[in-house]
């Protein structure tokens, strides 16, 4: 996958070449490029920003330095059928999930498009809709001080769903929101540790039974930390015995999907 990044501040995404994604360039899986949009300004001063229109607090990103950027970037993917996506990270945008980083995984290629200030112009996502498929993307509802640290979350979530880039596939499989539901917890050794000891079960070599109680903690947990994760759902996709432990955890069926009492 090929991934470009405009921003004003190249170095922040240093981190990018690190560890797994950063072995994952070496192996030419991932090829990242990292652009500054000061590059495409034409003044002495490489201004990006401008106040705004109608007034107000905070400056606002020019669009012609993004247009020049983005086309540059344009000029070196790779001819497709399909528009190119354009990621802009912002607190306005669709919730980044796992289920987008998935999404996301099949594509060949991505751009992100850092904001800092108070935005980019809105013309520029106009404009880019003739050139790609724009998708303004927020982390989470909280505000940060520009794309950056948002991109890197989206690159290393998705990064790491390219065949190749994690040593064990199947690590991908059990983790938390992989299967909408939060991971079960692990342990290793000693098996009691400062008066906390190991479940049993887990030392059992049971592995119908181990399986059973991670299943079940899987519940227990997305129950307690995250329950709208379980609420609505359909109960014909569990067991019996999950329905019974989702209904001991205060979950009933209404009209075919699973309630919070
Ligand atoms: N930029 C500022 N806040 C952000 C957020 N929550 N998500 C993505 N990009 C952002």
């Amino acid at each position: 996958m090929r991934v470009d990044v405009v921003s004003i501040f190249p170095e922040y995404l240093a981190p990018l070449r690190l560890s797994l994604l950063g072995r994952a360039q070496e192996d030419g899986i991932l090829q990242l490029s990292v652009h500054d949009l000061r590059d495409f300004t034409a003044d002495r001063h490489r201004t990006v920003d401008d106040t705004p229109y109608g007034g107000g607090a905070g400056m606002v990103m020019k669009p012609e330095p993004w247009a020049l950027a983005l086309e540059a970037v344009l000029a070196e993917l790779p001819e497709t059928n399909e528009a190119p996506t354009l990621i802009v990270p912002s607190p306005a945008g669709e919730v980044f999930t796992q289920a987008l980083a998935e999404e996301l995984a099949q594509e060949p290629s991505l751009t992100f498009a850092c904001g800092r200030y108070e935005g980019i112009d809105e013309r520029v996502l106009e404009w880019a809709a003739e050139h790609f498929r724009v998708r303004p993307v927020s982390l989470g509802d909280y505000v940060l001080n520009g794309g950056e640290v948002a991109v890197m979350a989206m690159v290393e979530a998705v990064g790491r769903l390219l065949p190749g880039v994690v040593g064990n596939p199947e690590s991908l499989v059990e983790e938390s929101h992989s299967d909408g539901l939060l991971e079960y917890p692990v342990y290793t050794k000693p098996s009691s540790w400062r008066g906390h000891d190991v479940p049993d079960v887990l030392l059992s070599g049971n592995h119908g039974l181990i399986a059973r109680w991670r299943r079940e903690q899987q519940f227990r947990r997305t129950a307690a930390r995250r329950p709208e994760l379980l609420e609505g759902a359909d109960p014909a996709e569990f067991t019996g015995r999950e329905r019974e432990v989702l209904r001991e955890l205060g979950y009933d069926v209404v009209d075919g999907r699973l309630v919070r009492q």
